[in-house]
Order: C-alpha cells, then sequence, then structure tokens
C-alpha cells in the first residue's frame, strides 16, 4: 500500500516497523472527532475561496457518508496507513476520487490531531462532570436517610468522638464538588482551537482560524501556531484533575471497605457490588472498591507517563507526543466506571444503624464531652483535659467505660461534676452539641445537605 507520505521515500518499511510507529489501534477512538474537525476544516476552504464550493460539497457528501459507516461499525483501519488521519483520508479518496486529497489543504496531522483531542476532551470531561454529579446525588440520598444515625468519628483511625454518618459521607460531597469545579475549570483551556496552526508555522493560504473555532464550537483559537501542535497541558490537566478524584475515590472505597470487614460491620455493600471466593464459601468481598482503589494507581501512572514524555521536547511537534493518547482514553474509562460504579454502591448499600451507634457507647469518644463540660463550669481546658484523662485511665485499669463510673467517683476527681454529666455522656446529646458552622450537629448537617441539594439542582 503506497503511504500518504511516500513521495520522497525509495524504500518502504517492514510491517513490523510501521506497526511499532502507528497508532491506529489506539487513536482510532477518534474518528466522529476527526470528522467533525474535517467537515469544519473543509467549509472554512471553500468560504475562504481555497477551494470552490462543489468541491467542498463533494467532500462533505464522502465524509458523512464515513461518519455513517463508522456509527455502523463497518470501517477497518490498516495499520500502514499508521493513524485514523491517514486512514480517514484514504477512504475519503477511494470513495470520491482525487478531490478528495484537497481535504488537507492548509493543514497537518499536527493540528488536526491536537484539534481532534480537544474535541474528544471537551465532550468526556463533560459526561464526566455528570458522573460527579450522579455520585453525589447519591450520597445526598444515602445521608438524607442517616443525618441521625450516630457512628464513631476517627483520626489516627483511633475513636475521637462520635458524628452523624451523613456528615461523613457528604465530606465526600463537598470534596467531589471540588473535583467537579477543577473539571468545569479546565474546559475553558480544553475549548481552544489549535486547528489552522498547519505544522508548526501556520500557512500561506487565506485560512480564517476564527471560522473552523466557530464551527466546531471552540470559545477561540491558540494564539501561537507552535504552541497550539506542541501542547498537552489541556491533557495533563485532565490527568491531574482525574488523579485528585481518583485519590478522594480511593479514599472512600477504603473506608467501605474496612466498614464491610466484620470488624466494623458498619454497612454491608449490595451483592451486586461484591463477589464471593472460589473457595471459602462464607466469602463476600467488597471487590469494586478495591478495584477502584487499585486503577487509582494507573491514573497517577498516566499522569506521571505524560509529564515524563513532554519534559524534555523541543518545540514543536514531535513523535513522542503520539505517546499522550492511551494514557488519556485509559483515564476517561477508569474515571467514568469508577463514578458509576460508585453512584450504585452508595444507593444499594445497607446501613447497620444499630451497630454503628452501639459502637459509639464501648469506647472513649465522648472523652471531649466531659472536658468540655468542666471547663464550661469555668475550669481551665488544659486542667479539666488533665481531669478527664486520668478518669479515662481508671475505666481502663477497671475495664469499664465513662458512662459505667458512679457519680461519686467523678466528684472524688472534681466536685463541680453533677449528675447530668451521664446525659452529656450520651453520643447522641454529643453530636447533637457540635453546632458550629460546617460541624456534624444535626441541625448543622440538615443544613449543610440543603445547601448540597441546591447546589446539585441549580446545574
Ligand atoms: N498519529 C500522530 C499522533 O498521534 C498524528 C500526528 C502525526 N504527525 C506527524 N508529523 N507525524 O501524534
Amino acid at each position: 500500500m503506497k503511504k500518504l507520505w511516500g513521495g520522497r521515500f525509495t524504500k518502504s518499511a517492514e510491517e513490523w516497523v510501521d506497526e511499532f510507529g502507528a497508532s491506529i489501534s489506539f487513536d482510532q477512538e477518534l474518528i466522529m472527532e476527526d470528522i467533525e474537525g474535517s467537515l469544519a476544516h473543509v467549509s472554512m476552504l471553500a468560504k475562504s475561496g481555497i477551494i470552490s464550493d462543489e468541491e467542498a460539497s463533494t467532500i462533505i457528501d464522502g465524509l458523512k457518508q464515513l461518519r455513517k459507516k463508522a456509527e455502523n461499525d463497518e470501517l477497518s483501519y490498516s495499520v500502514k496507513l499508521e493513524d485514523i488521519h491517514l486512514n480517514l483520508e484514504s477512504y475519503l479518496t477511494e470513495l470520491v476520487g482525487p478531490v478528495g486529497g484537497k481535504l488537507h489543504t492548509a493543514r497537518s496531522r499536527n493540528d488536526q490531531v491536537a484539534t481532534d483531542m480537544h474535541l474528544y476532551l471537551r465532550k468526556q470531561v463533560k459526561v464526566i462532570i455528570e458522573l460527579i454529579q450522579e455520585m453525589q446525588e447519591a450520597l445526598i440520598d444515602q445521608a438524607e436517610m442517616n443525618i441521625e444515625t450516630v457512628m464513631p468519628g476517627y483520626t489516627h483511625l483511633q475513636r475521637a468522638q462520635p458524628i452523624s454518618f451523613a456528615h461523613h459521607l457528604m465530606a465526600y460531597f463537598w470534596m467531589l464538588e471540588r473535583d467537579k469545579e477543577r473539571f468545569s475549570e479546565s474546559m475553558k483551556r480544553i475549548n481552544l482551537s489549535p486547528l489552522g496552526a498547519g505544522a508548526l508555522a501556520g500557512t500561506t493560504f487565506p485560512i480564517d482560524r476564527y471560522v473552523t473555532a466557530d464551527l466546531l464550537g471552540f470559545e477561540g483559537i491558540y494564539e501561537n501556531s507552535l504552541d497550539a501542535v506542541s501542547d498537552r497541558d489541556f491533557i495533563l490537566e485532565f490527568l491531574s484533575n482525574s488523579s485528585t478524584l481518583m485519590m478522594h475515590l480511593s479514599r472512600l472505597s477504603e473506608e467501605f471497605i474496612l466498614w464491610s470487614s466484620q470488624e466494623f460491620k458498619f454497612i454491608e455493600l449490595d451483592d451486586s457490588f461484591a463477589t464471593g471466593s472460589s473457595i471459602m464459601p462464607q466469602k463476600k468481598n467488597p471487590d469494586m472498591a478495591e478495584l477502584i482503589r487499585g486503577k487509582t494507581g494507573r491514573v497517577y501512572g498516566n499522569l506521571m507517563g505524560l509529564l515524563t514524555v513532554l519534559k524534555g521536547l523541543p518545540l514543536a511537534y514531535n513523535k513522542d507526543m503520539q505517546e499522550d493518547k492511551e494514557g488519556m482514553f485509559d483515564t476517561v474509562k477508569t474515571v467514568a466506571g469508577s463514578l458509576k460504579i460508585f453512584a450504585g454502591m452508595i444507593q444499594t448499600m445497607k446501613v447497620n444503624k444499630d451497630h454503628m451507634e452501639k459502637a459509639t457507647k464501648t469506647d472513649f469518644s465522648n472523652a471531649t464531652e466531659l472536658a468540655d463540660y468542666l471547663s464550661d463550669k469555668g475550669i481551665p481546658f488544659r486542667e479539666a483535659h488533665e481531669i478527664v484523662g486520668k478518669l479515662v485511665l481508671t475505666c481502663v485499669q477497671q475495664g469499664c467505660y465513662l458512662g459505667d463510673l458512679p457519680l461519686a467517683e467523678y466528684q472524688k476527681a472534681n466536685p463541680l461534676f453533677e449528675e447530668d454529666i451521664y446525659v452529656v455522656l450520651d453520643p447522641v446529646t454529643a453530636v447533637k452539641r457540635r453546632n458550629s458552622a460546617g460541624g456534624t450537629g444535626f441541625k448543622q448537617v440538615a443544613i449543610a445537605l440543603e445547601k448540597a441539594k441546591a447546589l446539585v439542582n441549580n446545574k
């Protein structure tokens, strides 16, 4: 098969060399974007008088036919033709004759491929934003059912203070809100047109870059042709935003895995998101959560990979840059899949409210309440801390909890303790009383939930 750029060559490469250099096995994913970019380019060529209207309509007609075929999965691609751009052009000339060769006037694969990837990411980032939103909605629904579900809150994975389960879930809502913001803000940089930058230096043809930018729905154009064809920071930004998002998902995965263990028993994941063991009949493994935690690694890897590919590249295009695609496609797939799984897992999980609440009664996570109680009565907090610390030690030595100590024992430690400490020690009271803005008090959680719902509904 003759290469589309074969003019200056006397010898063709061996098949395995072609195979090594080709990107068609993965960049066929860009077929729709490649056609969309080509349609805009050819319309602009006619509008600027570079090709005739008749030529343009023949090419447009051919491209549309190919789009239909692509939609029906009727195109097959050749490694000999290297990538999606050359495969498509070859199909076009086959279909409409030599006039198909005019499509590439005033264009290079360098601005073409960059355009395709901007179009691709623009579409995918929109989908990811919607999927984040769906996961946020699942968090809201589950939180609404659990405002008054009390659980131990942890620091250092040690019981710290009792909290509302809804409050814990909603922490992830706000992380996701920032993730969503980061993706939306990156749109400004994704939505720029590199088309018309040519190979690197612009073109001698009287093209109009604003026409193609407009036709493709871009908000503006890259101001510098060298930058336009060699920049991949819009992909890096996507990979970085995806890494942060995956880090959040991975932390929630870890909590779901812990919470569904026999040791915690706080939640039970639905059968549809768990798997069994081939040997141990009793097992129900939180595979999906584990897999998302694991897949976080590949997204970080994709980010590091592209950063490393780009770091030493002189301007402008270098073939190294073909390595930008697989990590991007893989990240899109991984992030979208993880978000979908999470929305389902959250919607269907069973919350063991009783078990959570019971846990708050068999620990010392109410110790801060006692210290606050004393400092409310005028004892400096540091001193109160010391007094309660000693009471905890007494309990540890006697094998009981703070609620089990008789009042006499408390009054021996400090006469300011009165009968009402037993109410204060109740974990539900403890949560209720944390009514500072953004705190875990039931009222605050309800307020935060309303804010969250308004955010989600307004988008
Ligand atoms: N397949 C190439 C890539 O993905 C397209 C651009 C090729 N440009 C070139 N001058 N060889 O990067």
